[in-house]
């Protein structure tokens, strides 16, 4: 398996580009499900959840075509597929393919809309959480469907073939069951309420996208989504905006290694709550018309406390991230998880590399220290990954990180982007891992 090896201590500075987001680019993908005409999606990172999508999508009888490869646009540098569902084959997602990326049950409410029934294996629990999907399927039900969950499936049909408006008041926020309601509603027959809708930015790239498509929809940025049933979508062209979790683990990188870095394509306004904390923490974040600039003073960095709250608060997906940088603040803070269970996994590893955090349930005190030492470590989820590639940018000596496969779900070519503004890393298979000791040549310019 491979590992990440970085030799830390390095100032980063320079400029990175910042991907199309992954979690606006996979139910995006789902949404071709909808329509019989061509779906381009522009501005698509290069992910293995995003092969994993086309792969689930294939099985279902979408094509693909790539229209463009690196194409730049609005300062992006993602790629252009047009997703052609002619003629569905198939409406089973197969629990071998839902296990292993959970947004595949994105596929359960356009396939609801556009076919009628579904059969898609329940994803089972993560790392992070057991992450139920209940209120998908309460969704459902309360738009008419019959559910029968039978052999791990969620066996699901629309009685004449047409779901039916419905009033859907989410007792919690869910993103994904958010946008698979959403979808379900578009073709659905009358008009459909969400309440409690969740408002992430990624949630309303969906919406302007199923407007393009013809969808109906209005309330978009906020917590009450209005949808009217049409009977049919069109194509449509749509950017896929850019990636707000990568924007905000390359802020935490540039403050971390008292860097500059100017992060192209990043918009503030997608996370209004951790721009404000890290501006508190004393890192300098700039607006500027084609990107973000990020930069601090590693001994200027005050411990600030953090809740991670459903959209405008502050991202659980940055938690790990923000918690990597304040082991190294001048001051102590807290950190609190309120949406999953069970994601503080990179604490034990952090202290590995010698941070100093106590943990009592959901909340971690973050005492800090002067330096963290480089050490071998594992990943446990994508998040967790990315905050021990930061901390290794940060420790004294070289600091390699186990089962990246965590870190390509999310992260487009991250070596290559820490490369090249300085960082000494460089991704090694473990079938030709060097002897230990070795330091680091900086591959590659
Ligand atoms: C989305 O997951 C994101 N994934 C996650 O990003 C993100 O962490 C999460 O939203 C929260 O922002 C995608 O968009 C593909 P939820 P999702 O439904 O939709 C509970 C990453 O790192 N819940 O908003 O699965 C659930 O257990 C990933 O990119 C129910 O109880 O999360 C959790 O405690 C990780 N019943 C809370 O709600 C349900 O039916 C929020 O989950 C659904 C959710």
């Amino acid at each position: 398996m491979d590992q990440i090896r970085i030799e830390g201590g390095q100032r980063l500075e320079g400029r990175i580009p910042i991907s199309g987001a992954k979690n606006a680019a996979l139910p995006l993908m789902c949404a071709s499900l909808l329509t019989d005409e061509s779906l381009v999606l522009r501005n698509l990172p290069r992910l293995s959840d995003i092969s994993s999508m086309a792969h689930l999508l294939g099985s279902m009888g979408i094509s693909f075509s790539i229209l463009g490869d690196d194409e730049p646009h609005q300062g992006h540098m993602g790629r252009v597929i047009s997703l052609d569902g002619k003629k569905l084959t198939s409406t089973r997602a197969d629990y071998e393919i839902v296990r292993k990326m959970r947004a595949s049950i994105l596929v359960l409410g356009p396939l609801m809309a556009r076919m009628g029934e579904a059969t898609v294996s329940l994803p089972g629990g993560c790392a992070i959480g057991p992450r139920p999907v209940d209120l998908h399927i309460k969704g459902l039900e309360a738009m008419g469907a019959e559910i029968d969950l039978r052999d791990g499936y969620i066996h699901a049909k629309a009685p004449g073939g047409r779901l039916k408006g419905g009033i859907i008041d989410f007792d919690k926020v869910t993103v994904t069951g958010t946008e698979n309601l959403l979808m379900a509603a578009v073709l659905a027959e009358g008009r459909t309420i969400i309440k409690n809708a969740a408002q992430e930015p990624e949630v309303t790239d969906l919406v302007i996208c199923l407007k393009a498509m013809g969808a109906q929809i209005s309330g978009e940025g906020t917590d009450t989504l209005t949808i009217d049933g049409v009977e049919r979508l069109h194509g449509a062209t749509h950017d896929i905006i850019p990636d707000r979790i990568e924007a905000g683990t390359f802020m935490v990188a540039a403050a971390i290694t008292s860097g500059d870095l100017f992060l192209e394509g990043a918009r503030l306004e997608d996370q209004p709550a951790f721009t404000e904390i890290l501006q508190k923490s004393g890192v300098t974040l700039e607006q500027h018309p084609d990107g973000v600039r990020a930069a601090a003073n590693l001994k200027d960095i005050k411990g600030i406390d953090l809740v991670t709250e459903p959209y405008p608060g502050v991202a659980t997906d940055l938690q790990a991230q923000y918690m990597t940088l304040m082991t190294l603040a001048q001051t102590p803070c807290t950190i609190d998880e309120t949406i999953f269970e069970n994601r503080m996994m990179h604490v034990p590893e952090l202290s590995r590399l010698g941070a100093n955090i106590d943990v009592d349930g959901n909340t971690a005190r973050i005492n800090p220290v002067s330096s963290l030492k480089g050490a071998e470590v594992m990943a446990t989820d994508l998040r967790a990954s990315v905050s021990l590639v930061l901390a290794g940018l940060a420790a004294e000596g070289v600091t390699t990180v186990n089962r990246i496969y965590h870190l390509d779900r999310g992260y487009e070519r991250i070596e290559e982007k820490l490369r090249r503004v300085g960082a000494k890393i460089q991704r090694v298979s473990s079938e030709t891992t060097p002897k230990a000791g070795n330091t680091l040549r900086q591959v590659g310019t």
